[in-house]
Formats: C-alpha cells, sequence, structure tokens
C-alpha cells in the first residue's frame, strides 16, 4: 500500500509518498517566510500553500498512489482548510480513500520509523507545542507540557523581538555563544512555563545584555527545564527509551544535554534526523498508513486536536 501525504498545518506545505514498509518514496515541501520583524499573515499563508500545492502535486503519478492522508489538526485554520480542501479534491477525483492524521502524532510516528525505539517517552518540541508524552492504554498520553508557550514559540519571538530571522530557533542557536546570565527557570511537577524567561530576555536585551549571552542563556535555561521534565518521565514510567521530536528536536546543544541525562541513566536516546524534525509530508504519509483502519473515520479538521485525544491502536 502507498499513502500519500499532505501537511499543511502552519507554516509549511508538504507531499509524501511512503510505502507500507516505511520506505519514503518522495518528499517536497516549502516554507511561508513572513518579512523580518512581521507575524503570519494568513492570507499570504493561504496564497504561498495554494502556489505550493499545485507546483508539487503535479509530479506525483496518483494512479500509483492508494490512500490519501492529511493533517486534520492541530494547526492554523487557514492553512488546515488548504490542506483538507486538497485532499479531499484528490480523494474525490482519483477515487482513493482519504485518511485525516494528528499533526502531533506524525511527529511522534516518523520519529519512532526512523530511529527505531519501541515504547519512548517522547519529548515533542515545536512551535506549537511542547510535550512530554509516553503512550499507555491505547493512546499517548501527555505526562507534562508547557502551561503557556511552546519552547520553539518561545525562541522564535525572540528572536523576531531582536530582529533575527523567521524561523528564530536556528538562529538563536548560531548566536549561543557567550556567557551565562540569570534567567528564570520554572518547572513545576512535570509542567514547565517559558512566558517568564522570555519577558525577562527581551528586558535584559533592551537593557544592552549581549545577544550572545542571552541566546546561550535561553538555551541552557530551556533546555535544562525540558531535561529535567524528561528525566523525570523516565523516572515516573521506567521506560529505556527517550525519542526526542519536532522542529526544535534539530538543536545540538539540547541533543547534548538530553543525550548526557540519558547516558547516566542507561537510556537508549533517540533523535529524529534532522530532515524529518520539521513539518513534511512523509510524517502524514506513513500516519496515514498507520491510523488508515482506525474506527474514527471522520475527516474535518480540529484546529485544536491534541496527540492524547486519538486512539493509537496500532501501538
Ligand atoms: N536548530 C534549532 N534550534 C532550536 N529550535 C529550532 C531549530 N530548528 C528549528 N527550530 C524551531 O522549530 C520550530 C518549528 O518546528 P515545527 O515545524 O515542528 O513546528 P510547528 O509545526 O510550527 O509546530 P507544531 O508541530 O506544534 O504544530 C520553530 O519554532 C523553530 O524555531
Ligand atoms: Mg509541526
Amino acid at each position: 500500500m502507498i499513502s500519500l501525504g499532505i501537511e499543511s498545518t502552519a507554516h509549511t506545505f508538504g507531499v509524501g509518498v511512503v510505502d507500507d514498509r516505511g520506505k519514503i518514496i518522495f518528499e517536497e515541501r516549502d516554507m511561508y517566510v513572513p518579512p523580518i520583524g512581521a507575524g503570519f499573515v494568513p492570507n499570504d499563508l493561504a496564497n504561498h500553500h495554494e502556489k505550493i500545492a499545485a507546483a508539487i502535486l503535479k509530479k506525483i503519478d496518483m494512479e500509483k498512489i492508494d490512500v490519501i492522508s492529511f493533517s486534520r489538526g492541530p494547526g492554523i485554520p487557514n492553512a488546515l482548510m488548504i490542506g483538507s480542501t486538497v485532499a479531499r479534491y484528490l480523494a474525490a477525483k482519483y477515487k482513493k480513500p482519504l485518511v485525516g492524521v494528528n499533526h502531533a502524532v506524525a511527529h511522534i510516528e516518523i520519529g519512532k520509523l526512523k530511529t527505531g525505539c519501541e515504547d519512548p517517552v517522547v519529548v515533542y518540541l515545536s512551535g506549537g507545542n511542547t510535550q512530554i508524552l509516553a503512550h499507555a492504554e491505547g493512546s499517548y498520553r501527555v505526562l507534562g507540557e508547557s502551561e503557556d508557550i511552546p519552547v520553539g514559540n518561545a525562541l522564535d519571538v525572540f528572536a523576531r523581538e531582536c530582529g533575527l530571522k523567521t524561523p528564530g530557533g536556528p538562529e538563536v542557536e548560531k548566536l549561543a555563544t557567550g556567557s551565562y546570565v540569570q534567567l528564570p527557570y520554572v518547572v513545576k511537577g512535570m509542567d514547565l512555563s517559558f512566558t517568564g524567561i522570555l519577558t525577562d530576555a527581551v528586558k535584559k536585551r533592551g537593557e544592552g545584555a549581549a545577544m550572545e549571552d542571552l541566546c546561550y542563556s535561553l538555551q541552557e535555561t530551556c533546555f535544562a527545564m525540558l531535561t529535567e521534565v524528561a528525566e523525570r518521565a523516565l523516572a515516573h514510567t521506567g521506560k529505556k527509551e527517550l525519542l526526542l521530536v519536532g522542529g526544535v528536536a534539530a538543536n545540538n546543544r539540547l541533543q547534548e544535554m538530553m543525550g548526557m541525562m540519558c547516558g547516566d541513566r542507561g537510556v537508549k536516546f533517540c533523535v529524529v534526523p534532522e530532515k524529518y524534525a520539521g513539518d513534511n509530508g512523509a510524517n502524514i504519509a506513513w500516519t496515514g498508513i498507520l491510523c488508515k483502519n482506525s474506527r474514527d473515520k471522520s475527516t474535518g479538521i480540529i484546529q485544536n486536536w491534541r496527540a492524547d485525544e486519538v486512539d493509537a491502536f496500532w501501538v
């Protein structure tokens, strides 16, 4: 069976083709990047995705496709609408079954596929989510999460406020060469908070603190908080694997800190390959194959669809 996956939840429009052994046959994407200093302009995002959808999909031989998968949520309504409209159109025109996929679960499944880990504590860090999860009794349970903004968004907003390019995470990583300045460290049991650290870092920048020191300290503080909560999740669950997924997983310092913690605990440390860390269609295509036989056949978009609301029966 061969699945076509359509990713359209936020900044990226992506298309992937994957077979039922997990072989990625095709993967192409394009990211909408707003002007420096500006946030997302919904109409510009929609126009970008429509244009990219047409350009990429004409490269696909639809006769070879058995199922059309698309990201139903969570995400930005404009982007979700385009993804679901394109998917419905292809399913109707080529008479193929249509499968709605949860975007967060897709980040997890591509990580498991590409690293071979089976039953990990999952650390999902992206622009829209910051969650610590583990599979139990049929779904990915959220053990801990950000009480306010996701860590990726905190890095992006700090970068934007300081005039750096979007997405800001990689820019902060490049500049993280300075020395440590005190920033708020907020962990409450298994939950975390990032608004205080963001506000304080922007304020310190306004007071003239060096970008290199702030970028270094932002990473050290945020990643130490996440490593503390991930270690607590390993202790509570007794799991022997840890899997890092989502766009922020690409960060080398984060990998180093999580890797050291896992090494000390004798836990297998797995990281989604950078190519598949951010949003793309291969995540969706593969997860479409896994959940094709789901009892839930509905395909309407769900803006705030949580990973722990998905019946992950295939695990
Ligand atoms: N090297 C890096 N270091 C830190 N953050 C990074 C790095 N590379 C990418 N990011 C961050 O990853 C995020 C993008 O990840 P992803 O594409 O998964 O997010 P999203 O799809 O917007 O959110 P979600 O998956 O929750 O819907 C951005 O916040 C970006 O700054
Ligand atoms: Mg994502």
